[in-house]
């Protein structure tokens, strides 16, 4: 039998990566509409207002300027000094947030050590406003340089940052093992690109086991580290981030604490930009810490394509705006 929802998934996602498509398909205004439920905004100051309602409803967030895969040192470069921007808005606005960064926009698949030294600006700069960067996980094709030049960073004494696993890799215990040794501090979640099955578990059943297992694992490192919590100004997360909208993954890991004794501020539940507002306040409202993803730029061909990836309804919502004037 066919999976429609599987192929439907692998159609969005191979057209996120197809250079010529995105100028065509971004400008088509019923597509910068249907965008717009994800992305806080083409702007900044889109952006910080969308964190500040945000953050008014005692949720954090997690900046992400979007862009991905860029193709020359000059791009990276300017990517870089906007990311410093986005940094400064923080600090100046006050903001109950973070910044997250994609190390192909900072030139990882230009040249390594390149990328590293330009996330060693952002660092540095974030460190001196005490500000937390997580790093995204990309395809498979770039997760051990993503882990090794998180390492890097922290060998270089840039301690404000962190990384993401992704759980439908088959490599992630191992991965979380490591990690755990240099106390990094981790967002799982199930991962969003086509893998192939020597990489990656296929069936969504064996993604969300493998989810509750490193679940439970991270638990464990943060125990070990005895529960370092985050700081008030919502900046710094604590150890094990859990992300995902899947109710019976946040569920899991619910109960797990329960289990574990483990406190409710030693944890982070994040959730993306414009999905399941409801869970997000219910999660708030039941005590626990979230933060939301808060991707914003011109750049947002890619994200959301992958956000049209992962569920079906998206398409159809997406479909329907095509139709609206
Ligand atoms: P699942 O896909 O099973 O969805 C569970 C339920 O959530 C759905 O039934 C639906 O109700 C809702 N839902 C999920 N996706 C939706 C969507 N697009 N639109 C509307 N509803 C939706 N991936 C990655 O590879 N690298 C990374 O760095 C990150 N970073 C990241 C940060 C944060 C804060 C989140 C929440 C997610 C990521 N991801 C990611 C994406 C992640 O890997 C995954 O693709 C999505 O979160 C969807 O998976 P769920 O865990 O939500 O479960």
């Amino acid at each position: 039998m066919i999976d429609r929802r599987a192929m439907s998934r692998k159609f969005f996602i191979a057209l996120s990566k197809i250079k010529w498509a995105q100028p065509l398909i971004s400008r088509l205004p019923f597509t910068r509409r249907a965008a717009r439920r994800f992305v806080a905004g083409e702007q900044l100051f889109e952006a910080v207002e969308a964190v500040k309602s945000l953050n008014g409803s005692g949720i954090k967030a997690s900046l992400d300027f979007l862009g991905e895969d860029t193709r020359s040192a000059k791009e990276a470069q300017t990517a870089t000094n906007q990311l410093i921007e986005v940094l400064d808005k923080i600090q100046t606005a006050t903001l109950k947030a973070n910044l997250s960064v994609k190390l192909s926009q900072i030139g990882l698949t230009l040249d390594e050590e390149f990328c590293r030294q330009n996330l060693a600006k952002i660092l540095t700069q974030a460190a001196i406003y005490n500000i937390f960067v997580r790093i995204d996980m990309e395809d498979s094709s770039l997760t051990e340089k993503t882990i090794s030049s998180f390492e890097w960073a922290l060998q270089n004494g840039h301690m404000n940052t962190g990384i993401v696993i992704q759980a439908y890799l088959y490599r992630s215990q191992e991965d979380i093992q490591r990690l755990g040794l240099v106390h990094a501090k981790i967002r799982l979640c199930k991962g969003a690109y086509n893998e192939p099955p020597e990489v990656a578990f296929a069936k969504k059943a064996d993604v969300n086991a493998n989810y509750d297992r490193l679940a439970a694992d991270l638990l464990e490192i943060a125990r070990n580290d005895g529960f370092p919590p985050p700081t008030p100004d919502g900046k710094t997360p604590p150890i094990p981030a859990f992300a995902t909208h899947d109710p019976a993954r946040i569920e899991s890991v619910i109960q797990l604490m329960r289990l574990m004794q483990v406190p409710e501020e030693a944890i982070e539940f994040q959730l993306l930009y414009g999905i399941r507002r409801d869970l997000q306040l219910s999660l708030v409202n039941q005590g626990y810490p979230v933060r939301v993803y808060t991707p914003f730029g011109t750049q947002w061909y890619a994200y959301f394509m992958r956000r049209l990836a992962e569920r079906p309804a998206n398409v159809k919502f997406f479909l329907s705006n095509s139709v609206k004037r």
